[in-house]
């Protein structure tokens, strides 16, 4: 499946960018190979327009920030967040026609980030109760762009057939590749429910973050999958208090590269373990699945008799299921980079 060639797929919410990095300055991002600007209006939302000036296609991108509107760096014509054209410095007397514009879209602020939509949004920006918690805390973990397609990446996150090889020393069960047969797999609205419990071999890192000296420690987690490209997952080690809720989503910036947006909620304190040592762990961890999810083919078949599945695929299976009956549902055709 090519992402940019599924319109129906700029139909969800993705988170974009952190609001903190528009702070001062507008910034460009790749939203399914559509070229965006984001920047702060002047009451602090973010807005976003196809990052492309009508005039003389400058990127907008290039310019400034005056008076909430962003300000084209070639002949300074200033747009609204409605993407309407409300300066021209060279004719600032004359009336400015209504085709002087450029495109729009969706944007909100939420859990720290600029969420986008570029089209008539099939869903909400996702619901996450945990942040309304006060007994919960916000860690702002990974923002990265990753050359692997947006599938790949959220695929990975719920395949237990990998942790054996991929993380052998960071956090798998280091004896054994088989999986727990424990398993929950529920098709929701928004994607599915996948309950699971995984054996993971204790380190250093891990000790440190979640307070515990076992050798092995039995790990629950709850993910819902937020079609196409979000992961909400609760994970809870058996015996303790500890709560880890993560969001991972695989913004998808073109067919080929996703941007990595992740952040946790954690219900402990920085005194009982550091953002910066949870990060620095959980990095390593990606860092491994990384290099394997780069190398593979991003072209993902969502007919499942081209790649081979096994039973840890069940996720990935379904998803590869719910996301052929989403195009269907809207009339497209699974486009692929060479004939099937
Ligand atoms: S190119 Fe943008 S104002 Fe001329
Ligand atoms: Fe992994």
């Amino acid at each position: 499946m090519l992402a940019t060639a599924q319109p129906v797929l700029r139909r969800f919410w993705y988170p974009v960018i952190p609001i903190e990095l528009l702070q001062g300055r507008p910034q460009s991002f790749t939203l399914l190979g559509e070229p965006l600007v984001l920047w702060l209006d002047a009451d602090g939302k973010p807005s976003v327009v196809r990052d492309r000036c009508c005039h003389r296609y400058t990127p907008l991108s290039q310019g400034i920030v005056v008076d909430g509107n962003i300000r084209c760096p070639y002949h300074g014509w200033q747009f609204n967040s409605k993407g309407c054209c409300v300066v021209v410095p060279q004719a600032p007397d004359s009336p400015i026609p209504e085709n002087y514009r450029v495109q729009s879209f969706q944007c909100q602020e939420r859990y720290g980030y600029a969420w986008v939509c570029l089209g008539d949004g099939l869903d909400e920006i996702l619901n996450i109760p945990e942040a309304k918690d006060p007994s919960y805390r916000l860690i702002h973990a990974f923002y990265e762009t990753w050359h692997c397609s947006g599938l790949r990446l959220i695929e990975n996150v719920c395949d237990h057939g990998h942790f054996h090889f991929v993380h052998n020393q960071t956090l798998a069960d280091r004896e054994n590749p088989v999986s727990s047969p424990h398993n929950v797999l529920e098709k929701t609205e928004r994607g599915f429910y996948f309950e699971s419990i995984l054996f993971m071999h204790n380190n250093p890192h891990m000790e440190k973050n979640v307070g515990s000296s076992q050798k092995t420690m039995k790990i629950i987690r709850k993910i819902n999958w937020c079609m196409p490209f979000g992961l909400h997952l609760q994970e809870m080690m058996d015996g303790k208090e500890l709560v880890q809720v993560s969001i991972t989503y695989a913004t998808p910036i073109n067919d080929s590269s996703c941007q990595m947006v992740r952040f946790l909620f954690r219900n402990d304190t920085e005194a009982e373990a550091k953002a910066a040592d949870i990060i620095t762990h959980e990095g390593l961890i990606f860092s491994e699945d990384r290099a394997i999810l780069e190398t593979i083919d991003y072209d993902v078949p969502l007919d499942l008799n081209e790649e081979i599945h096994m039973a840890t695929d069940k996720p990935g299976i379904l998803m590869r299921h719910k996301l052929a009956a989403l195009l269907a549902s809207h009339g497209e055709i699974e486009q692929r980079r060479t004939a099937a």
